[in-house]
C-alpha cells in the first residue's frame, strides 16, 4: 500500500469523508484489540489519507469504552505521522458560541477510568506533554480555517480543552469550576488520544466543533443530546471543508514536529532490560 502519513479521527457526527476517492476499507487487529471500526484509506487532495470514526460508524462506543490504544496503534502501523482529530465539544466561554471552530492548545485532564499509556509492564517512560498539541500542525489547521472564511462561523485559534470522563454531562458546579480554571471547551475523548499519539511520536491537532454551551450558561440549564445532534450535522460539513483544506496545505509542506522525537529522552528502563 502507498504511504499514508495523515490520519483523520472523526468524532460524533463525522463518520466518513465525502470527498475521499479510491477508498480501501482496512479491518486491522492490534496487540490492543480492534480499532473502533474499519480504517478507510482514501485519496484526498492527491494524498492517501486514513480516516477512523472514533466511536465507530454506528456510534457504539462510550468515551470510556473506546479502544484508544488500538486506534492509535492501527494508525501508526499504517505509517501515520500526523493526526487531525475532529471533535464535538461544549463551550465554557460566552464568546465561544455553538457552531464556532476552536483549535485548542492546552488540556485539563478530568478522566479517571481509562488506560492512556502504551508503557508499563516492565517499560518505564515519561513523555513530555507540556505542549500537548503539535504547534506546527495546529498552525496549518488554523491557516486553513482562516483562509476559508466560512460564512457565519467564528473561530478561536487557542483555548484549553477540559477532557471529562462522561458519559453524563457535567453538573453546573463542575462546569463553573472548569470556567474558573480557564477552560474554553469541554469534551470526553481528545486528551487520551493526544497522550497516546505523543507516545507513538505522532503529531496531533484538534479541530473542535462547538455543539452547545455547557450547563453553566444561563440560557442552557441542561445540555441535551438533541441540542448536540442539531449542531453536529452542520459541524460535520464544516469539519470536512476545513480538513480538506488542511490536507491540501499539508501536501505542499509536512511540517517537522517535536512529537516525532518524543521518545528520545523519555524511556528510563535501559534498552537491554526491556522485556
Ligand atoms: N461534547 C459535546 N458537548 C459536550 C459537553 N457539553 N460536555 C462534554 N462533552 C461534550
Amino acid at each position: 500500500m502507498s504511504e499514508v502519513k495523515i490520519g483523520i479521527i472523526g468524532g460524533s457526527g463525522l463518520y466518513k469523508m465525502e470527498a475521499f476517492t479510491d477508498v480501501e476499507e482496512l479491518h486491522l487487529d492490534t496487540p490492543f484489540g480492534h480499532p473502533s471500526d474499519a480504517i478507510l484509506v482514501g485519496t484526498l487532495e492527491g494524498m492517501r489519507v486514513a480516516f477512523l470514526a472514533r466511536h465507530g460508524r454506528n456510534h457504539n462506543f462510550l468515551p470510556t469504552e473506546l479502544p484508544y490504544r488500538a486506534n492509535i496503534y492501527a494508525l501508526k502501523s499504517l505509517g501515520v505521522e500526523y493526526i487531525i482529530s475532529a471533535s464535538a465539544v461544549g463551550s465554557l466561554k460566552e464568546e465561544v458560541k455553538p457552531l464556532d471552530l476552536v483549535v485548542p492548545d492546552q488540556f485539563i485532564d478530568r478522566t479517571y477510568q481509562r488506560n492512556s499509556t502504551f508503557f508499563g509492564e516492565g517499560v518505564v517512560a515519561h513523555i513530555g506533554f507540556g505542549h500537548p498539541f503539535c504547534s506546527q500542525l495546529s498552525k496549518i489547521l488554523g491557516q486553513a480555517i482562516t483562509s476559508l472564511n466560512l460564512p457565519d462561523i467564528d473561530y478561536h485559534l487557542s483555548g484549553t480543552y477540559v477532557c471529562m470522563e462522561g458519559p453524563a454531562f457535567s453538573t453546573k458546579a463542575e462546569s463553573n469550576l472548569y470556567r474558573s480554571w480557564g477552560g474554553s471547551i469541554i469534551g470526553m475523548t481528545n486528551l487520551t488520544e493526544a497522550k497516546l499519539a505523543r507516545e507513538a511520536e505522532i503529531a496531533y491537532t484538534t479541530l473542535a466543533l462547538v455543539t452547545d454551551y455547557d450547563c453553566w450558561h444561563p440560557d442552557h440549564d441542561h445540555v441535551t443530546v438533541e441540542m448536540v445532534i442539531q449542531n453536529l450535522h452542520k459541524n460535520a460539513v464544516n469539519a470536512q471543508t476545513v480538513i480538506q483544506e488542511t490536507v491540501r496545505r499539508l501536501k505542499d509542506h509536512l511540517p517537522p514536529s517535536e512529537a516525532h522525537s518524543a521518545l528520545k529522552y523519555a524511556i528510563l528502563t535501559p534498552l537491554n532490560q526491556i522485556p
